[in-house]
């Protein structure tokens, strides 16, 4: 199994290539499942999960072309089963976003439930709800979701807590439903805007993305298009995160600093210089330690928790008592215990973690235990004296194109072994 190795001190400096939003490209390649015609998908990063779904996709039957770099040509029109089975959901929980879609457009879905994840119970009610309060019957029966309708209409959902996952489900089941749909409460993350321009590319009638409020008039089918996937918030966070922690000077390109005001509102706090311009930003530590923030996880706009493993590394060498409240996931702290074998000071009570920075990490062996738990242990092994191994690192690959690729350009001295 490969791992990574990371030798602490150098800061960092030099311009990173942001890759497409690995939580924009799922649902997108799902809603290809919606049109009658082939959907081309530009600026695709090279990702686990990426593949993932496309081999249900293909599994469904969908004509998959993937010859041109970054660029991904999907033909819905072979389609011919509508099972998700487990063996690729239990892999991937996103692979739920077929649900809405094959509803929707071929009036059956079978689904394998996704289950539980590392970082909490994840149930999928929300979904469910939403597909019946547009007129599906939906059952659970033997460990799968089996929703059908002849065709969906157009209703209003109340969503009971806001989802991403579950909104960009109903979302795209909509757009082929008959009459208006209204959906409230709805995630404003920038990743559902970016469905949206794909859906509204495709034919689809949507009015709301980014607010709580989304109204879709449903039209008699969708055709194929052309979508560009926007940039990945949470890769640019993550190595604005690793230039604060090592003092460095870098800059993001083709990022959006648009869609990430409370990621860069920390970074400031905690001390980086911040300059952004349409699709750059760039921070200066000017070799300065960070100051410890606090943070509270919160759906978009709010800060998210996708970041927070980043930000409690961060706050494990910087000056001060940071105070990290995860109100998401309720176990979303596992990165604790490895950070921790890294000689961080982290005090856990419930869905709070109070870190107090220390004057320095000393490498060691970690585990990677989730996805972003596995970046929160590179960037603290890239200030921590000595080596640090992290294992399990395919979590890694899930979500980062090219992570040790990236960071060594930037300086860093890291690399991949088997
Ligand atoms: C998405 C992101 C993930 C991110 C998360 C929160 C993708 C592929 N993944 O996950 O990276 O961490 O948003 O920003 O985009 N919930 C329910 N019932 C439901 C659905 C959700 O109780 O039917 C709960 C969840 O358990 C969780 C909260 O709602 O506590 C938010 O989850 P949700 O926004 O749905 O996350 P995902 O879409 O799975």
């Amino acid at each position: 199994m490969d791992k990574i190795l990371v030798e602490g001190g150098r800061a960092l400096r030099g311009e990173v290539r942001i890759s497409g939003a690995k939580n924009a490209v799922l649902p997108i390649l799902c809603a290809a499942l919606l049109a009658d015609g082939p959907v081309t998908i530009r600026n695709v990063p090279r990702l686990h999960d990426v593949r993932t779904t496309l081999r249900l996709l293909g599994e469904l039957g969908a004509g998959i072309d993937v010859s041109d770099d970054h660029v991904i040509g999907i033909d819905p029109t072979r389609v011919n089963s509508h099972v998700a089975p487990y063996e690729l959901v239990k892999t991937m929980r996103a692979s739920v976003l077929v649900l809405g879609p094959l509803l929707a457009r071929h009036g059956a879905a079978e689904v394998s439930l996704p289950g539980g994840c590392a970082i909490g119970s994840r149930p999928v009610d929300q979904h469910i709800k939403g597909m019946q309060a547009l007129g599906a019957e939906v059952s659970v029966d033997h460990g799968f979701i089996k929703a059908s309708a002849s065709r969906l209409r157009g209703g209003r959902v109340v969503f009971d807590m806001v989802s991403v996952g579950a909104t960009e489900n109903v979302l795209m089941a909509a757009t082929l439903a008959e009459g208006r749909s209204v959906l409230e409460n709805a995630a404003m993350e920038p990743e559902i805007v970016d469905l949206a321009a794909c859906l509204v590319a495709m034919g689809a009638r949507i009015e709301g993305a980014g607010t709580g409020r989304m109204v879709v008039e449903g039209v008699e089918r969708l055709h194929g298009g052309e979508h560009s996937v926007v940039p990945d918030r949470i890769e640019t966070g993550t190595f604005l995160v690793a230039a604060a922690m090592t003092g460095g000077h870098v800059t993001a390109t083709h990022a959006r600093p648009d869609t990430m005001d409370a990621v860069l509102g920390k970074l400031r706090e905690a001390g980086a210089a911040i300059e952004c311009s349409d699709d750059r930003i760039t921070l200066d530590m000017q070799g300065r330690r960070p100051r410890a923030v606090n943070i509270t996880t919160a759906p978009h706009p709010g800060f998210p928790t996708d970041m927070q493993a980043q930000f409690m590394a961060l706050n494990c060498i910087a000056d001060g008592v940071g105070v990290i409240n995860e109100t998401i996931f309720e176990n979303r702290f596992m990165h604790v215990q490895e950070l921790l074998r890294l000689g961080a000071d982290i005090r856990v009570e419930g869905h709070t973690a109070i870190v107090r920075g220390v004057d320095v990490l000393s490498g060691a062996p970690v585990m990677a235990t989730d996805l972003r738990a596995s970046a929160s242990l590179i960037l603290a092994g890239l200030v921590a004296q000595g080596q640090t191994t992290i294992d399990r690192i395919y979590h890694l690959d899930r979500g980062y194109e090219n992570i040790e690729a990236k960071l060594s350009a930037l300086g860093a001295s890291i690399r991949r072994v088997s």
